[in-house]
């Protein structure tokens, strides 16, 4: 039986569950489990035109023809960020524009029209705003956005929605994760379509439930996470389930390569970019098992986790644990990444402010 990490949806509520119209939040039991807002955004468009204006509506289900191409076929992307609280109270997005381009991209391969970067970080803006009760006080979580961009039209043939629909919704959060992971090498199931032209290095909706049983595998044997070996040898390290993959050695930090097969992660391009201003090499290579066994650290970056240190990989039974803690490279790239995701480090103008 799959168990997560994740408070259930009620725990985090202060009568119990159900919409976010006249809750309150306790956010020392927020976890990383659905907790409806007061607001969603919607957005409609017909196959062959631009999406134009969207609104704010009371979050509520939504209604679909049985026959909607993302029930059917999956033709659909989505997007994850956060809004956090600075020192100051105000609130903050990190770098929503290049959600925004990541969408357009993911869209553009399975054949959608998508917003355009303004309308989307408008109204990523106006549905955080709409929301702002939800957002927890600095140190206590974030509100996380999830845009969605699906087929919503009939289309019973395998063909293009007629109509495609963006929404966003938001749930308030805290850590995906306590305390660092530890991952097993997942060598018999791959992740996404590998390569150019594939799946992998977009946000489509398909990656994410076939990898649903390695992972129920990985928990039940005690496991945080898998790490997704490359199709093409299953020789080199990929990424996780929800997050890219880092290795450190000595001064080195390396990535695998974002080639099509892999998510091209916002943190791990952040990352890619404060981590050689604060003195390290950063590289983006193919890297084998063995060489990841013999990292001095692993760590993970996403949204969700932020910077996440791996104490262990497991690969065929061997069992290999890294450095963590305060003074790891990891600690100081999260110290970093935090800073900046608050406003207490500038840094390339990489957050936006809503309010
Ligand atoms: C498969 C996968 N890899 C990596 C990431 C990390 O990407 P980001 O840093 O943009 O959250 C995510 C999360 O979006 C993901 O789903």
């Amino acid at each position: 039986m799959y168990t997560s990490s994740v408070a259930p949806t009620s725990q985090a509520f202060g009568e119990g569950g159900g919409g976010g119209k006249g809750r309150n939040v306790k956010w020392e039991e927020l976890g990383f489990g659905f907790v409806p807002t007061d607001f969603m955004y919607v957005m409609k468009c017909s196959l062959g035109h631009n999406f134009s204006h969207g609104s704010l509506s009371p979050f509520s289900t939504v209604s679909l023809n049985p026959s909607a191409s993302i029930l059917n076929y999956a033709q659909g992307v989505f997007e994850g960020l956060k809004a956090q609280r600075s020192e100051e109270g105000r609130i903050l997005l990190f770098r929503p524009e290049e959600n925004a381009r990541r969408m357009k991209i993911g869209a553009e391969r399975l054949c959608m029209p998508c917003p355009s970067v303004e309308q989307f970080v408008n109204a990523v803006k106006k549905t955080v705003v709409a929301n702002r009760r939800f957002i927890p006080p600095l140190g206590k979580g974030s509100l996380y956005i999830r845009p969605l961009l699906i087929g919503s039209g009939a289309a019973l043939g395998v063909q293009p929605s007629p109509e495609f629909t963006f929404l966003i919704y938001t749930s308030p959060v805290n850590s995906y994760r306590k305390g660092p992971l530890d991952l097993k090498v997942e060598n018999k199931l791959f992740r996404a379509i590998p390569g150019y032209g594939g799946t992998g290095g977009i946000k489509s909706i398909t990656n994410y439930a076939p990898i649903y049983r390695p992972i129920i595998e990985a928990r039940t044997q005690g496991f945080s996470d898998v790490l997704f070996l490359d199709a093409a040898t299953a020789n080199h390290i990929e990424e996780t389930s929800t997050c890219n993959v880092f290795v450190v050695k000595g001064n080195i930090i390396s990535t695998p390569v974002a080639d099509g097969s892999i998510l091209p992660g916002i943190t791990r391009k952040s990352i890619i970019e404060f981590a050689t201003d604060l003195g390290y090499q950063v590289m983006e290579r193919d890297i084998e098992v063995e060489e990841a066994l013999q990292a001095d650290e692993v760590f993970c970056t996403g949204t969700a986790m932020g910077v996440k240190s791996v104490a262990s990989v497991t690969y065929n039974n061997r069992r290999v644990q890294y450095k963590t803690g305060a003074d790891s490279v990891c600690q100081k790239l999260y110290d970093t990444l935090v800073g900046i995701q608050t406003g207490r480090i500038e840094n390339r103008n990489w957050t936006v402010q809503v309010d």
